[in-house]
């Protein structure tokens, strides 16, 4: 029988898309994938260390694997991704759970097979993380779980240095991509029938730079939308001190980018921008919007929020709520700030107490549910369209989510997973809405 393999998965759509390629390695060397923790020969856990929760979470879940790999001592427990790149994580996680089998890093997770089978011929246990990152492999297949949505890298790594971001340390310097294997890739997933495409980066915008490949970000849009065929094309994440003109021009020309821009602000207070070394004013981020609104007007845009950064007082605080409204973001993530050792806001002084971070959160989550839920409002008796990508067993419906990543249920008599469907909303519950089906193709 055939070897099992199961992953964990913490963090952003950059690791979801990791663990596809995690998934890829596995399959390759034969293993089959499995649900169940406990029928797994391998588990996996691809960590994320953005904020301190992501890491407890990790830190939780294996430790609780102590018993099973008690009672199954055969099993290999790996831990890689964004965590183990930390400086003395590594040996923290020997120390705390000396049960783990393989410690890899993000930067080379492609070493994976041969880790794997150095462990199965020894005793001891593997450890090895890569400082630098080395050439990009084009090698390792994904082996995708979210049809119809796929994710493509253009870029890895950061170089921004977000004073907040521990990012660039783990991840390494920005590297992006040749155009000729992002659009060979988007193609051949168009071929398979994949509906919608992700392009992914820290800073998608900085695409290209210092000649590394022989385009820009906008032209290489322009060429991943130029390829045939019905299919969505998204990008993320986009930086306000690189986002311009060029890349709305490429919007416009084409259809079948998403009318939706992810912007993160982070903070609506230039002392705080200042701060969070984002290179940008509100008054210039204020002025993208307008300029991607005067040409496309049905734009949308979501966000990124931080709040209860080191020194924000009650009226930078204020700044943010006011720039969240003057925006009217379609949605947004909001996060509550989290000293990450090594950054240089780690150092700095004025951290704020908990509770006026919490009080702050719960201020803005409230805004910006309540802007989320207007919106949703106004989509009733609208018709809209929606990529139908999967099925609610609780609900008994299909699910999809229109170019906006408005998420809309609707009933089916028959498979409605990878079409495009126009719904007709009935009902708009928070930020769900419900239709029924006018046409599907
Ligand atoms: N604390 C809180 N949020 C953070 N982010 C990045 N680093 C931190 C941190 N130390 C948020 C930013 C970024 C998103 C991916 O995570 O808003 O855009
Ligand atoms: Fe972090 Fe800033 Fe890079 Fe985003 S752009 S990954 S927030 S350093």
């Amino acid at each position: 029988m055939k070897e099992k393999y199961h992953i964990v998965t913490y963090g952003c759509q950059m690791n979801l898309h990791e663990s596809e390629k995690i998934a890829g390695i596995l399959t390759r060397m034969g293993y089959t994938h499995t649900d169940a923790l406990e029928k797994a020969d391998i588990i996996v856990f691809n960590t994320c260390c953005i904020r301190e929760n992501a890491e407890n979470h990790a830190f939780g879940n294996i430790g609780a694997l102590k018993k099973l790999k008690k009672e199954k001592p055969q099993l290999i427990i790996a831990v890689g991704g964004c965590m183990t790149q930390e400086v003395g994580k590594p040996e923290l996680l020997e120390k705390k759970f000396p049960f783990i089998d393989i410690i890899f890093g993000a930067l080379n997770f492609d070493d994976l097979e041969s880790l794997i089978l150095r462990k199965k011929a020894q005793k001891k246990k593997v450890v090895e993380v890569r400082q630098e990152a080395g050439e990009i492999v084009e090698t390792t297949k994904p082996f995708r779980t979210s049809y119809p949505n796929a994710w493509v890298n253009i870029t890895y790594g950061c170089d921004n240095f977000c004073s907040y971001c521990i990012v660039p340390y783990v991840r390494g310097r920005e590297r992006s991509r040749k155009p000729e294997h992002i659009i060979a890739e988007v193609q051949s997933l168009v071929k398979e029938g994949y509906k919608e495409i992700t392009l992914l980066g820290q800073n998608v915008n900085s695409y290209g730079k210092n000649g590394a490949a022989n385009m820009n970000f906008a032209q290489l849009l322009d060429a991943v939308a130029s390829i045939e065929g019905k299919f969505r094309l998204r990008f993320m994440t986009s930086h306000p001190k690189d986002f311009t003109e060029d890349v709305v021009a490429v919007m416009e020309k084409h259809r079948k980018i998403c009318r939706l821009v992810h912007l993160p602000v982070q903070s609506g207070s230039n002392t705080v921008l200042q701060a969070m070394n984002r290179r940008y004013t509100r008054e210039k981020y204020l002025d993208e919007i307008r300029m991607l609104k005067s040409r496309l007007p049905e734009a949308e845009v979501t966000s990124d929020i931080i709040v209860g950064f080191p020194g924000e007082t009650e009226a930078d605080y204020l700044q943010t709520e006011s720039l969240v409204k003057e925006v009217d973001f379609a949605s947004a993530f909001t996060f509550v700030y989290s000293p990450r050792q090594g950054t240089k806001a780690a150092e700095m002084d004025g951290q704020i107490p908990e509770d006026i971070q919490k009080d702050r959160i719960m201020r803005l989550v409230e805004l910006v549910n309540s802007l989320t839920r207007k919106k949703s409002e106004k989509y009733v008796g609208k018709t809209i369209e929606i990529l139908c990508e999967g099925f609610d067993e609780k609900k008994g419906m299909y699910l999809g989510r229109d170019e906006f990543g408005r998420m809309g249920y609707f009933k089916a008599d028959e498979n409605a997973i990878g079409r495009f469907v126009s719904l007709k909303i009935t009902k708009a519950n928070g930020i769900s809405l419900y239709g029924e089906i006018v046409a599907m193709e």
